[in-house]
C-alpha cells in the first residue's frame, strides 16, 4: 500500500495572481492499494458528497498519470481521508490530484520526474499556483515560458504563522474566474508587478514584515470581494489587530492572515478578523496553521 500526505495550500498570495502559492500545515491522506477490484471510498470533507467511481479527482489524477507514462491503471483500491474544506481557497482539488498522480507514481516505481508531476497535475487543475505548493511545499512561483513551466521554490521562514478565517459558505473557483476582467489598467499591472517582485525578495530575505506588507492586490481581489461579505473588512480588521498582512486565499471564501507572534495571532487577530465577519452575517472557523516545507510525502 502506498500512503501519501498531501498539504492544503494558500495561492495567489494577493498579488500573485496565478503565480505564488504557499504550502499550508493542514493535510489530506490518500492511500491507494492494488486490489482485485476497484474502490473509492472518502471520509471526512466531502464525504457523501464526492464521486466514488472514475470521476473521483483522486482516481482521475491516478489513472492520468498512469497514460503519461504509458501504463495501464490496473485495479485499485483508493481511500481519501480529507481535511481541507472543499471550495473555500485552500487548495481542495489540488490535494486530490497531487495525491492521486503522487501515489499512482510511488506505485509504478516513480517514472515521472518531478517536472512531469507538476505539468501533469497544473493540466489537471487549470492552473499551478496550488499544485506547486502541494508538490514542493514552502513558497512557490510557477511562470509559463514557451509552453514550459518555471517552478522555483523557498522553505518559509520558521515563525512565519497563518491564521484563516474558513466562512461557512463556498466559492466556486470557476464563479470566482468567470467575474475578473479580461483587461486590466497599465497601472493596476504595475502596481501588481511591483508587489509582486518585492514580495518574493522579502521573503528571501527573510523579512516577514516586508512580506506581509507586499500582499495588496488589484487584479482579482477588488472584483472577487463582492461574492464575499465583509472581506474589505476583515483586511483592515486583521491588520489593525497587528497581522503582518491579511488576504484572500486562492479564489476564497477564506481569507488569511500572517504573523509571527502566536499570541497576537490567536488573541487579537483571529477574534477581529471573526469579528468582521459576523458584522456582516457571516460566521466562520479558525484555523492557527504553520507552513509547509515539506510538501506531498510517503506517511
Ligand atoms: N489562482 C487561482 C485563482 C487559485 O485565484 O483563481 C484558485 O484557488
Amino acid at each position: 500500500m502506498v500512503r501519501v500526505r498531501v498539504p492544503a495550500s494558500t495561492a495567489n498570495l494577493g498579488c500573485g495572481y496565478d503565480t505564488f502559492g504557499m504550502a499550508l500545515g493542514y493535510y489530506n491522506i490518500v492511500a491507494v492499494e492494488p486490489a482485485a477490484g476497484f474502490s473509492c471510498t472518502v471520509r471526512g470533507e466531502g464525504e457523501g458528497r464526492l464521486p466514488l467511481n472514475e470521476r473521483n479527482l483522486t482516481v482521475r489524477a491516478a489513472a492520468a498519470a498512469y497514460e503519461a507514462a504509458g501504463e495501464s491503471m490496473p485495479p485499485l483500491a483508493f481511500c481519501c481521508e480529507n481535511h481541507i474544506p472543499l471550495s473555500r481557497g485552500m487548495g481542495s482539488s489540488s490535494a486530490a490530484i497531487v495525491g492521486g498522480i503522487y501515489a499512482a507514481n510511488v506505485l509504478m516505481g516513480e517514472p515521472l520526474s518531478a517536472d512531469e508531476l507538476l505539468a501533469l497535475a497544473t493540466r489537471l487543475e487549470g492552473h499551478p499556483d496550488n499544485v506547486a505548493p502541494a508538490l514542493r511545499g514552502g513558497f512557490t512561483v510557477v511562470a509559463q515560458e514557451a509552453g514550459q513551466l518555471f517552478c522555483r521554490r523557498l522553505p518559509v521562514p520558521d515563525g512565519l504563522r497563518g491564521v484563516l478565517a474558513v466562512p461557512g459558505f463556498p466559492v466556486s473557483t470557476k464563479k470566482a474566474r468567470a467575474i475578473l476582467p479580461r483587461q486590466v489598467e497599465l497601472a493596476d499591472a504595475v502596481f501588481n508587478l511591483s508587489h509582486a517582485a518585492a514580495l518574493a525578495l522579502a521573503l528571501a530575505q527573510g523579512d516577514l514584515a516586508g512580506f506581509g506588507a507586499m500582499l495588496n492586490d488589484r487584479l482579482h481581489q477588488p472584483y472577487r470581494f463582492q461574492l464575499i461579505p465583509g472581506a474589505a473588512d476583515v483586511v483592515e480588521a486583521a491588520i489593525a489587530a497587528g497581522a503582518l498582512g491579511c488576504t484572500l486565499s486562492g479564489s476564497g471564501s477564506t481569507m488569511i492572515s500572517f504573523s509571527e507572534d502566536d499570541d497576537m495571532l490567536r488573541d487579537n487577530i483571529a477574534a477581529a478578523m471573526r469579528e468582521a465577519f459576523q458584522e456582516h452575517g457571516v460566521e466562520c472557523r479558525i484555523l492557527f496553521l504553520k507552513m509547509d516545507n515539506r510538501g506531498v510525502c510517503l506517511f
